[in-house]
C-alpha cells in the first residue's frame, strides 16, 4: 500500500509505522491520520503482526494537529466533520502499540502518543498540550487521558499553561515507561515490541484490553471481563503450550491458536 504521509514496514512480527511530514514537523493531518488508521487497522487484522511500533523522526514525534486545516473553520463545519472521531478507531487497535517517541509530542502529537500502550521516549521528548495558546482546548482526548495519566494538577498546569515537559518529568509522572539517549530510545522499543510479539497472541490481545477497562470501569466489572478473558484462553492452544513448557522446563512455542 502506498501512501503519502506514514512510512511502513515489518520486521518480524513488528509492524512499523513511521509518521512522515518532516516540512510540518509530522502535524497531523487528516489524510496523515486517515492512512494512519488504516494502516493500524490492516496491521491489526494481519495474524502474522502482532505488535504495532508507532515512531516519529528524532526530532518530532508529532507537533499536533494540523493547524492550517483548521484556522479558518467554523463550529458547524468542525462539528460535521468531527475530525477526531476517527482517533477512537485508534483506540480499538487489539494488539498493542509500542510507541517511540522523541522530540516534540505537543497536542495531538501527545494526544497520539497517549493512545499508545508502552512509550519509549528519547530524552530529547518534550511533551504536552499547547492548545491553550491558539485560543483553543485539546480535542483527541488530552483532557481526559493526560488528568488520567498524570493526575488533576499536573494537567491543569500543563494545560493552562500549555508548556510543555520534559522527558525525565514524564517519566515521574508515569506518563512514559523509559527514557534513553535518543541515539537508542528506537532499537530499544523496537526491541521491546519484538519480545512481546513472541508472546501467546491472543493472551496479548487479551491483557491489552482488559488493562483497558481498568481505564473506563468500575473494579467489579473490570474483574468480571478479566476473569472471563483468563477462562477464554483456556481455549486456546498456547495455554496448553505455554504450562506444559513450564513443566518440561523448555521455553514455550507460541503459535496464536
Ligand atoms: N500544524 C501545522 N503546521 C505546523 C504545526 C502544526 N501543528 N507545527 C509546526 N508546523 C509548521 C510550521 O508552521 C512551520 O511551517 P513553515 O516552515 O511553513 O513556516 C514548520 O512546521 C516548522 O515549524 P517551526 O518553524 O515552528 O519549527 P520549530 O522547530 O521552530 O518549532 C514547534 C517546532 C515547537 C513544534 C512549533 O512548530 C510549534 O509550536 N508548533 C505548534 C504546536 C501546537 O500548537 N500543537 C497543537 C495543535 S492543535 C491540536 O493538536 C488540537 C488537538 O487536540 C488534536
Amino acid at each position: 500500500m502506498q501512501y503519502q504521509y506514514i512510512q511502513t514496514e515489518c520486521e518480524d512480527n513488528v509492524g512499523i509505522i513511521r509518521l512522515n511530514r518532516p516540512e510540518v514537523v509530522n502535524a497531523l493531518n487528516l489524510k496523515l491520520i486517515d492512512e494512519l488508521t488504516s494502516e493500524m487497522e490492516r496491521m491489526d487484522g494481519d495474524p502474522s503482526i502482532r505488535a504495532i511500533l508507532l515512531t516519529g523522526s528524532d526530532k518530532a514525534f508529532a507537533a499536533g494537529a494540523d493547524i492550517n486545516e483548521m484556522a479558518e473553520e467554523g463550529a458547524i463545519s468542525m462539528l460535521w466533520r468531527d475530525q477526531f472521531a476517527v482517533w477512537d478507531r485508534i483506540s480499538r487497535i487489539s494488539v498493542p502499540i509500542i510507541a517511540a517517541v522523541s522530540g516534540y509530542a505537543l497536542g495531538g502529537g501527545c494526544e497520539l502518543m497517549m493512545n499508545c500502550d508502552i512509550v519509549i521516549a528519547s530524552e530529547t521528548a518534550r511533551i504536552g498540550q499547547p492548545e491553550i495558546n491558539l485560543g483553543v482546548m485539546p480535542g483527541a482526548g488530552g483532557t481526559q487521558r493526560l488528568t488520567k495519566a498524570v493526575g488533576k494538577v499536573k494537567a491543569m498546569e500543563m494545560m493552562l499553561t500549555g508548556d510543555p515537559i520534559t522527558a525525565e518529568e514524564a517519566l515521574q509522572y508515569g506518563l512514559v515507561n523509559k527514557v534513553l539517549p535518543v541515539e537508542v530510545y528506537y532499537q530499544e522499543a523496537l526491541k521491546l515490541a519484538k519480545r512481546i510479539s513472541l508472546q501467546a497472541p491472543n493472551a496479548v490481545r487479551l491483557i491489552k484490553q482488559s488493562v483497558l477497562k481498568a481505564q473506563d470501569h468500575r473494579l467489579a466489572e473490570g474483574m468480571e471481563y478479566e476473569r472471563n478473558c483468563f477462562y477464554l484462553l483456556f481455549a486456546s492452544e498456547d495455554q496448553k503450550e505455554g504450562m506444559k513448557a513450564f513443566i518440561e522446563k523448555r521455553k514455550p512455542k507460541f503459535t496464536g491458536r
